[in-house]
């Protein structure tokens, strides 16, 4: 049996995914990541809060070895890399009872074939008894998907929050430990799965706001033991705050764009506006999206492909609309060979952000001394926005 102690009767028994570098096959891990799954054991019952990616169903049934009984089995959250393995928890404990949302009920059906007659929801605020434990479920829809809920387990202030509040990471060591690195996972990682849910985020903050928390064991990374620290982030991270500050992601084929992104940053920077350049040739988007959760402004830079945006960009446009950051302002600047609808086809991609578009400069060929005026200007005008924040 493989078991991390939290505490008398509460222990992580997931499995760390130290080699794994991309998640949904889009999202760069660059310290892999974990599937964390807990067994709490009460005076009289069992439970399992959910289990791990089925591609380690094998390492995950030795983790299990040991344990005899299990009288519930608790599913938070429905997506694979959390419920896959539930159908062989199910097989090893039969008679255990398989807990869950009742927006979670259709989801575990269809994407695992489980049996629906082997399913009991819970209500939100309902508590089960272990013993001289108790899990009380506290729905908190939409982080991120529309099932998702936290259990609480009040003797030992313990909250087991699933996708919500974790990062990604592998690591040996069970706990933050107050270590910088771990936060700015979780930044990465609220970034790229649970920006697009904010205001969803906002009420279920309320909802965990009053508990008495000692512990938030999230379902990847490690168990906060610094809970405070991770709650006050999030709360700035869904807040109305911005920063001065200007992210720049960009591409150049022949170096007209690159010459523009090199000239506008530089006056932003004399006004004292903070830049953030991402050549997209080479970022890691985990970095971008990590910029744009507090940025006041992003300026998309790009070539002219045929007469559009540079195909990169453009993806990169689809993926800013996708995680929805609170940017208040946006520009787009770039260069052309001989005609161009670069501006309005990145704008195009771009319905979901409340931004305010403060222009866009476009060179013809080499950007020339009027252009970089008009780079000169946008930065000004920038800088003039960012003074009311
Ligand atoms: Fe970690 Fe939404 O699954």
């Amino acid at each position: 049996m493989y078991a991390r102690k939290i505490l008398d009767g509460i222990h992580e028994i997931g499995i760390q995914d130290w080699g794994r570098r991309l998640f949904d096959s889009l999202i760069p891990l660059p310290d892999g990541t974990s599937y964390n799954s807990y067994l709490i054991e009460g005076s009289e019952k069992t439970a399992i809060i959910d289990s791990v990616d089925p591609e380690f169903a094998d390492q995950y049934l030795a983790n299990l070895s040991e344990i005899a009984k299990v009288d519930y089995i608790i599913s938070l959250h429905s997506e694979q890399d959390h419920s896959g393995s539930i159908p062989m928890l199910m097989e090893l404990y039969p008679s255990a009872e398989l807990l869950c949302s009742p927006k979670a009920k259709d989801l575990l059906v269809e994407h695992l074939l489980i049996d629906p007659t082997k399913l009991s929801t819970v209500s939100d605020g309902e508590t089960i008894s272990l013993g001289d434990k108790s899990l009380t479920f506290i729905y908190t829809p939409w982080v991120h998907w529309p099932e998702t809920m936290v259990a609480y387990l009040k003797e030992d202030r313990v909250l087991f929050s699933c996708d919500f509040l974790g990062s990604h990471s592998a690591g040996s060591e069970l706990f933050d430990d107050d270590d910088p690195a771990v936060l700015e996972a979780a930044k990465r990682y609220y970034a790229e799965i649970m920006m697009p849910f904010k205001s969803a985020i906002r009420q279920n903050l309320g909802k965990i706001r009053p508990l008495k928390i000692d512990f938030i064991a999230p379902s990847h990374g490690p168990v906060w033991n610094h809970p405070e620290k991770i709650i006050s982030a999030y709360e700035d991270w869904v807040s109305d705050r911005v920063e001065n500050k200007v992210v720049i992601p960009y591409i150049s084929m022949h170096g007209s764009t690159q010459k523009m992104v090199d000239h506008f940053s530089r006056e932003l920077i004399k006004r004292g506006v903070k830049v953030e350049l991402f050549d997209l040739s080479v970022t890691d988007i985990g970095k971008l999206a990590m910029a744009l959760v507090d940025a006041a402004t992003i300026v998309i830079g790009s070539p002219t492909v045929h007469v559009g945006p540079h195909p990169i960009v453009a993806n990169t446009a689809i993926l800013a609309n996708a995680i929805k950051p609170k940017a208040r302002y946006a520009a787009v600047i770039g260069s052309y060979g001989w005609a161009t609808k670069m501006v309005d086809g990145i704008l195009a991609l771009l319905p979901n952000l409340k931004v305010e578009v403060l222009g866009s400069v476009v060179a013809k060929g080499q950007a020339k001394a009027a252009s970089l005026d008009e780079l000169t200007q946008l930065a000004e005008l920038i800088y003039l926005k960012h003074r009311d924040i």
